[in-house]
């Protein structure tokens, strides 16, 4: 579905592979063909300006809002739309209205919900689903400790959300349960990712978009992305 809006002459995201400018790495679509790293100027700014070390937690929150309006927009330009008929108070029109496939927003607890909150002002609508993993910070292993899925998962386009692709560890136990729920078509949200996550989810889900904001160096020997934005959650949170 997602794919459907990269249509040439979009002029508001570029595939993966263009010169960010950033420090950041580039990478074709050979490479990476099914993430897409998007590169409106708005989101650029945002994100370089959550990546400060000195950006407050209250700042980094309504930065990580504003930032998931945004990718929202983007993500949804390809939902189907029919036309219905509405009064308006002048006269009888036919307008559009969002039709066929609803929407399921995953969040990977606990940073996805930074994302989710944007999101579900855009779509109010919208079904939830959690999944809640930590990662145990010796094996870097992703542990599942709660998952609660609407029971049509099947009949709806997901997106999962998490701020950050590092290992893919938990992305990748995410889908894999949605799928075992009945899950068929995902996208997968985040604002950050490097080239070992991004090719961990691709090679056990190359059927799963993957969209990003920025996709950063590497992963150092912690399982941090660089140079990145530190701990998520905790940013989120203020909980260091
Ligand atoms: N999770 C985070 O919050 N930050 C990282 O850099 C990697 C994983």
């Amino acid at each position: 579905l997602f794919a459907s809006c990269l249509a040439p002459g979009h002029t508001d995201m570029r595939r993966c592979g263009e010169s960010s400018g950033t420090g950041c790495m580039d990478r074709t679509d050979e490479t990476f063909p099914t993430l897409t790293v998007l590169r409106h100027p708005l989101l650029q700014h945002k994100l370089t300006l959550l990546r400060r070390h000195d950006t407050s937690t209250g700042e980094f929150r309504r930065l990580v809002r504003e930032m998931s309006l945004l990718m929202g927009y983007e993500v949804t330009r390809a939902l189907p739309v029919e036309d219905i008929e509405i009064e308006t108070p002048l006269e009888k029109m036919r307008s559009p209205v969002l039709t066929g496939k609803k929407l399921c927003l995953v969040s990977i607890l606990r940073a996805g919900s930074g994302l989710l909150d944007g999101l579900l002002e855009l779509i109010p609508a919208a079904r939830v689903g959690h999944v809640g993993l930590y990662r145990d910070e010796a094996t870097l292993i992703p542990v599942e400790y709660y998952l609660k899925l609407p029971a049509d998962i099947a009949e709806r386009l997901v997106v999962v959300v998490d701020p950050m692709l590092a290992t893919g560890g938990s992305a990748v136990t995410a889908i894999t349960r949605l799928k075992q729920a009945g899950a068929v078509q995902i996208i997968f949200l985040c604002l950050l990712a490097v080239p070992e996550g991004v090719r961990h989810l691709a090679s056990a889900h190359p059927d799963i978009e993957i969209v990003t904001v920025g996709l950063d160096r590497e992963l150092d020997a912690h399982g941090y992305i660089r140079p990145g934005l530190g701990d998520a959650g905790d940013r989120l949170f203020g909980t260091k």
